[in-house]
């Protein structure tokens, strides 16, 4: 088990544990007083797991709204169905949203978060390995708009994240992999023990190499919150794979992939980086 502080402009824990049945309720009651909860989540995940987390939440009137959790639920369409939604339910600006599910889950919730009555609290519990590793933390949430990703958005840290590495044991082989691309891109920016050791292990995932990719995002964002300098190395391989990824329609991870490999070749060609790099 892990635990550790963000200390960012709202300071918040994440724990790396499994088992989150065993731990949400008390989890949840540390950082949240008011009784109401409302959970989102998209369909698959929320087949898989919702039940199990509302029994869970025993201290709490728990409410859930479920969408479609492909890359295009991330419109201002679905954003203003939730927030229709959690009107309709009678959210008010105290309770609390759980963003339960990958990528396109958390951005989107954390938008609503940020939006909805200016702000209300949230917590991530990602499910997918790219949630878990990388979009999860640090606050960056928003929607895809006139076919660029993420051009609307907000800063908006949560409140807790919780991760459970059991999650992964549901997720396709695909996903995994999506979630691979963006711990190669930390070993790349940061760490050549992570690289050689996701070399080793191949598509295992525990809780000590989501812990080593927590801590080089984490270092990335402490300190420069708002992406105005270091946090920038992150993005490495974005730019050239958001093109990419809307281009071929293909997932995130396998653009940012690709858009590594067109990064270390333009900066071969400019003289940047020796030619060797590639081979790895
Ligand atoms: N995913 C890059 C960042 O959070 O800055």
């Amino acid at each position: 088990m892990y635990r550790f502080k963000m200390p960012l402009s709202t300071p918040y824990d994440i724990v790396v544990c499994e088992k989150i049945n065993t731990y949400i309720n008390d989890e949840i009651k540390r950082v949240y007083k008011n009784k109401k909860i409302y959970i989102i989540t998209d369909v698959r995940v929320g087949t898989l797991y919702l039940n199990m987390i509302e029994e869970s939440l025993k201290d709490f009137e728990v409410k859930s709204i479920q969408i479609e959790g492909y890359e295009s639920s991330k419109s201002l369409e679905t954003y203003a169905y939730l927030c229709e939604k959690l009107i309709e339910l009678g959210a008010t600006r105290d309770e609390l949203l759980i963003a339960l599910g990958g990528g396109v889950i958390g951005d989107l919730v954390g938008f609503v978060s940020a939006t909805l009555y200016r702000g209300m609290p949230f917590v991530q519990i990602p499910t997918s390995l790219l949630a878990q590793v990388d979009s999860s933390i640090g606050g960056k949430t928003g929607v895809d708009f006139l076919n660029h990703k993420n051009i609307l958005g907000a800063f908006k840290q949560p409140i807790l994240v919780l991760i459970d590495p059991l999650f992964l044991n549901t997720l396709p082989v695909r996903e995994l992999k999506n979630g691979y691309a963006e711990m190669i891109k930390h070993a790349l920016i940061y760490s050549a023990d992570l690289f050689f050791m996701l070399k080793k292990n191949g598509l295992k995932v525990n809780e000590d190499i989501i812990y080593e990719n927590l801590k080089i995002k984490a270092q990335h964002v402490i300190g420069d919150e708002f992406d105005k300098g270091k946090r920038m190395k992150l993005n490495f391989g974005h730019t050239f794979g958001h093109i990419i990824e809307l281009q071929n329609n293909c997932l995130h991870g396998e653009a940012v992939i690709d858009g590594m490999l067109c990064a270390i070749n333009y900066s071969i060609s400019l003289g940047l980086t020796t030619a060797d790099t590639k081979d790895y």
